[in-house]
């Protein structure tokens, strides 16, 4: 039977899902493509862990409880080399600004001729273009389903189910945690702070949420799709964008008296003056299909020129789901082989 081997940059809540999923799952692997797939290697930010013949869970176990050792440099490019594998799944930090190690990662992984799968958005929130390009060069796949909103279907809706269709907008509830706050806040009653707190206690939250309610994660996936399924060539700065942050108790009260519920939307539409995208508090109307997309679910809702408009609502937002998107994409590339 052919084998496929896999390596893992980042070993931290997504990546050791996307771990335990993938072995759980080699028996469907074997049947459904005829594929013997193995994690040969996976790497934290101090160093990795590689065996060609397949990591066993115990030694992943203790690859993840091992300290920190900080002082030693390491090069995770010179790993993901050594690994020889078919393909990367990059579950680092989302570095924004620079694309972090992930985009090095990738860029190294593709013009290797490995297929990479992103779940962290940095590398292409900076060079989505690039990479995309490198991909195609090269004859491999990137795929991003775990970096656009992993579990709630987005990348994968507008380019492969609405194929030949021209999108003219689409608009989401794109971050979990963002929804949960606001959600918390109109049904509860409570501050944004104590919203913002409830989470972090629910493990919802991130101990410093600003990449959620500060509305980066969702300007982040709106960069990524309207670059991808649109063609277009913007940067994060490009992306009007608002926080939660803003809302007061006052506020609440006042939407609540006119029926109106707050929601943080990404949106992408094309305008005569050309593609236009932000990151938006609006207050929707209770007939707004989004107005009971309550807690961490995420929402989609597109509008084609001759497929009609379409909504889609659901998906986990967990480490689970995450790895489960990226297990989605390294499925959709085992059935091209
Ligand atoms: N959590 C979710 O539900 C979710 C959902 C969708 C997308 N994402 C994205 O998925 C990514 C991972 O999220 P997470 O929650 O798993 O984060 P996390 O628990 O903080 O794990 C991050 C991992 O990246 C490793 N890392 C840091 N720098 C590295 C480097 N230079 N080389 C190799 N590895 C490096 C860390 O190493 P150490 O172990 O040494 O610290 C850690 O293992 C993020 O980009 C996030 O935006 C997360």
């Amino acid at each position: 039977m052919k084998q496929w081997k896999v390596v893992i940059t980042g070993y931290g809540s997504v990546g050791k899902q996307v771990a335990r999923l993938l072995m759980l799952r080699q028996d469907h692997y074997r049947k459904q493509y005829g594929m013997e797939v193995i994690l040969v290697g996976t790497a934290r930010s101090t160093h990795g862990v590689y065996d060609e013949k397949g990591l066993q869970p115990s030694v992943l176990e203790a690859f993840a409880a091992e300290k920190k050792t900080g002082d030693m440099p390491f090069s995770g490019s010179d790993f993901i080399r050594s690994c020889q594998a078919d393909v990367l799944i990059e579950t680092g930090p989302s570095q924004f600004e620079t694309g972090g190690p992930g985009l090095a990662y990738i860029r190294h992984a593709l013009e290797t001729g490995m297929h990479a799968i992103a779940v962290s958005k940095g590398a292409l929130v900076v060079d989505y273009a690039g990479l995309s390009a490198l991909a195609k060069q090269h004859g491999v796949s990137l795929k991003i389903s775990g970096a656009t909103a992993a579990a709630l279907p987005t990348i994968d809706l507008l380019q492969y189910n609405l194929a030949g269709c021209e999108i003219q907008a689409v608009e989401g509830v794109f971050t979990g945690t963002t929804n949960f706050v606001l959600t918390s806040m109109m049904d509860e009653g409570i501050s944004c702070e104590e919203a913002i707190a409830r989470a972090q206690q629910l493990g919802i939250a991130e101990p410093d949420p600003s990449f959620d309610v500060d509305g980066w994660d969702t300007a982040c996936k709106v960069t990524i799709l309207a670059n991808a399924a649109f063609g277009a060539q913007l940067t994060l700065s490009d992306i009007a964008k608002s926080s939660v942050r803003e809302v007061t108790r006052e506020q609440i009260q006042l939407w609540q008296q006119s029926g109106k519920t707050p929601k943080l939307i990404g949106s992408i539409r094309r305008t005569p003056e050309g593609l236009r995208a932000s990151v938006e508090l609006l207050a929707v109307d209770s007939a707004h299909p989004f107005a009971n997309v309550k807690g961490t679910t995420k929402a989609i809702r597109v509008e084609t020129d001759v497929m009609g408009d379409l909504l889609v609502i659901g998906g986990k937002s967990d480490p689970v789901a995450a790895a489960a998107a990226a297990l989605k994409d390294l499925e959709h590339i085992l059935s091209l082989q």
